[in-house]
């Protein structure tokens, strides 16, 4: 049988990450067959990425979507659903960051980091939500951050829309836990990616990197149908990166 895995923001980063760890588990396990649904609103990145999962032995294909628009998600859903019939897992990847002191953010600044991380997040889980539901299995991911429990200066907008997303997560569970769908909040500290622009470089030795939180989230997703691993927080082992 196989498992249909809807990842956004799947180009980069920690998305990127997850998307080859699900080929290489695959690849040590028989059973599982993951169909990726590779998302992102740069094709090239993940076209390149579909190739080197399949490279691994899995299935994946490159679908360009921006969640931002509501008209994407109804596409990338749309067309997952027609070519495989249903979704047995979303990974709620995609976000941005505008990180500055409070009083420089913009309104642009503000409208692009929600549109995405809460507007594009919401609207994206309530389409694929009901066919989990339906069925009386599946699996969402949110990769919200530990700044959805503690702010930092220069994250105040990043913050708000992350502390959003946990409401969201922990709305969904009610309903999830009504019909069996499983709802994970994904809470890594720094992680060492494209978001952090130039500072990554400086930064580097005391970060996470990517594949770090890729293994713990495939690893939750393959526990048995009876456990629902509901929280992961991963930190760098010298804790949080305050700037
Ligand atoms: N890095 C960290 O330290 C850290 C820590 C905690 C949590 N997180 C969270 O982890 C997630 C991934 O972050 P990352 O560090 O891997 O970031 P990243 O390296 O910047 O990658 C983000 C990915 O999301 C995609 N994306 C951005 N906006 C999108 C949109 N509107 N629609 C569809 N895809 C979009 C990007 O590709 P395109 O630009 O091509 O669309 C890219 O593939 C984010 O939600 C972030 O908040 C990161």
């Amino acid at each position: 049988m196989q498992d249909i895995i809807l990842l956004t923001g799947a180009g980069k980063g920690i998305g990127k990450a997850i998307a080859l760890d699900f080929s290489r588990k695959a690849q040590k396990n028989p059973s599982f067959n993951p169909v990726l649904i590779l998302s992102s609103r740069t094709y090239s990145d993940i076209v390149a990425l579909a190739e080197e999962c399949e490279a691994l032995g899995a299935k994946a294909v490159p679908i360009e979507a921006d969640i931002a628009s509501l008209d994407d998600i109804d596409c990338l859903v749309g067309q997952t659903l027609q070519e495989f019939g249903t979704i047995d897992c979303l990974v709620n990847n995609a976000g941005v960051g505008r990180f500055k002191d409070i009083g420089d953010m913009t309104e642009e600044d503000f409208d692009y980091t929600m549109s995405v991380n809460m507007k594009g997040t919401f609207f994206l889980t309530q389409k694929v939500f009901p066919v989990m539901e339906q069925k009386r299995s599946g699996h969402i991911f949110f990769i919200t951050s530990i700044a959805a429990e503690i702010a930092f200066k220069s994250s105040s907008v990043y913050s708000m829309s992350k502390f959003g997303q946990k409401g969201l997560v922990e709305a969904l569970r009610l309903y999830g836990r009504e019909c069996n769908v499983k709802i994970t909040n994904v809470m890594p500290g720094a992680v060492y990616t494209p978001m952090w622009g130039e500072a990554a470089n400086e930064l580097k030795e005391v970060m996470m990197m990517p594949e770090d939180i890729a293994g713990p989230v495939v690893d939750a997703y393959l526990q048995p149908p009876r456990t629902s691993v509901e929280e992961i927080v991963l930190r760098p082992v010298g804790g949080d990166i305050n700037s």
